[in-house]
């Protein structure tokens, strides 16, 4: 008989790539996917430790897991992800119906574990980096489900030591994928239907080829994105079918001119970049040990930017870092109105075990953090407004993903610097897949709308027959 998995995932983008490389070990392994937890034979949390906040998410979905597991007899429920790695058999303690604890590197273990489990294995935690010979799974394209859009990692882990964060610890030291590895994932999914691709690292521009590792960790080595610029043309330059290309997440200090070049020569690159500065006071950048000052920062946001108009930003920002004073907030304020961001993720700082921020004491207390969260949220909305509101009346290049969420007849895509665009297709046409050109007609909080030539306003509520559309 036919298993079924389910898979839950929480956090970054990293997570949601990694889920599917878990979904895809399950799948070679005969198994298909549940509609619903309640359903599977093997319920997987793919689990995410960088704030506290997702850490009680998880054990509240743990409790909530619990009937379940009891109930039926033979289930398998395994964690994995972050919090897997960072707690390892200290979880199979604190919630002793877990049957394995699985870290990020050991997803090609789970369906031999699984096997065990079943047939009566007592639980397990296998949370071991592959340091030696590092893996990377290979992304494939989805026959059940096809993609436009799709993840390809470059590299994994972080030498960086940003005193807040806990990702070195739990993802590990960095390493480095082959460029040909690279290139023939990528070129599989475009091969496939794949549109747009956006290379994933945790210090994404830090990249260079394995085989050029030295044995000092990458923090300690001096700024170089050339490396990675070198990538990205080879990327433009054997994958030729390739619309769009993007990255995340680019550390600033590695953000230097070969990269910005890039930016300029090759169309495929996007014009948008997220770029996490966390904080825009020099002080306690210091103290996060981020290695810029906010000038720095600045200079090199704007130099992109000049040299490759019409480009935006995003960034992540960290509220209320120990010591964090107004007048420090208010230089994040500064920072943020003039980089001119057109978003934010903004973060309240929550300490984390083994980092050392946690030596640093002199906490910010919870109601000045949510206040300053307010004020920065208030700011970034504003800005996003502003630039949303500019594009209506505009032309835009968007890449449709499939049809809009509820039963609106229209579809929904991106612009190249990721704006999101609900747009009215012509009579009887299924854009999904390909590039099409949109006027934009209203500007939302956080999305825009627009008509394809030849739309007419309002969509008509029988539902047109699909046709497949050509490339535009
Ligand atoms: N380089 C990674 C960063 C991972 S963590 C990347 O590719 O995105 C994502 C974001 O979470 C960070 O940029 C930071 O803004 C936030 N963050 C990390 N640790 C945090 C903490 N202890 N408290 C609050 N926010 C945190
Ligand atoms: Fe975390 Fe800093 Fe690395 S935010 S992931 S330690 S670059």
């Amino acid at each position: 008989i036919m298993k079924r998995y389910f898979v839950q995932t929480f956090g970054c983008q990293m997570n949601v790539h990694d889920s599917r490389r878990i979904e895809e070990v399950l799948r070679a392994q005969g198994y298909r996917e549940a509609e619903e937890p309640s359903l599977a034979d093997l319920l997987v949390v793919n689990t995410c430790s960088v704030r506290e906040k997702a850490e009680h998410k998880l054990m509240s979905l743990l409790g909530t897991l619990r009937p379940l597991k009891e109930q039926k007899r033979g289930i398998v429920l395994a964690v994995a992800g972050c919090v897997a790695q960072q707690e390892g058999e200290k979880l199979l303690k604190k919630a002793p119906f877990v049957d394995l604890v699985l870290g990020p590197d050991n997803i090609p273990e789970l369906p031999a574990l699984v096997q065990q489990a079943e047939q009566g294995a007592p639980p397990v935690a296998r949370t071991v980096f592959d340091m030696e010979d590092p893996q990377f799974l290979k992304a494939s394209p989805r026959a059940d489900r096809p993609e436009v859009s799709a993840f390809v990692t470059v590299m994994k882990g972080c030498d960086e030591r940003c005193t807040f964060c806990i990702v070195p610890y739990t993802r590990g030291s960095e390493r480095y994928r082959s460029a040909d590895e690279i290139v023939g994932e990528i070129a599989g999914l475009v091969a496939g239907g794949v549109r747009e691709i956006t290379l994933l690292g945790q210090t994404v521009n830090s990249w260079h080829p394995p085989e050029e590792a030295d044995l000092k960790p990458s923090s300690r080595r001096a700024p170089s994105s050339s490396q990675f610029a070198g990538l990205l043309r080879r990327i433009v330059r054997e994958v030729p079918d390739l619309a769009r290309l993007r990255y995340t997440s680019p550390h600033p200090r590695h953000l230097t001119d070969p990269l910005i070049q890039a930016h300029v020569e090759l169309p495929q690159l996007c014009t948008h970049l997220h770029l996490p500065v966390q904080s825009g006071s020099d002080r306690i950048l210091r103290q996060m040990a981020r290695r810029y000052t906010a000038q720095e920062y600045i200079s090199r946001a704007k130099a992109l930017m000049a040299a490759k108009p019409g480009l935006t930003m995003s960034t992540d920002i960290i509220v209320g870092f120990p010591g964090e004073t107004e007048e420090d907030f208010q230089q994040t304020l500064r920072l943020v109105e003039e980089v001119g961001f057109v978003a934010a993720f903004c973060f309240k700082y929550s300490p984390r075990p083994y980092t050392p921020a946690l030596k640093l004491g002199d906490e910010v207390g919870e109601d000045v953090k949510d206040e300053r969260l307010a004020r920065l949220f208030a700011l970034v909305e504003k800005q996003q407004q502003k630039h949303l509101a500019t594009l209506v009346g505009t032309e835009q290049q968007v890449l449709i993903e499939g049809p809009s969420p509820g039963d609106t007849g229209r579809f929904t895509g991106r612009t190249e610097r990721n704006e999101i665009v609900h747009v009215i297709a012509a009579e009887g046409v299924d854009p999904t897949g390909t590039l099409v050109r949109a006027s934009i007609d209203e500007a939302f909080r956080h999305s825009l709308s627009g008509l394809m030539p030849g739309a007419s306003t309002p969509p008509s509520p029988s539902k047109p027959a699909r046709k497949q559309l050509t490339v535009v």
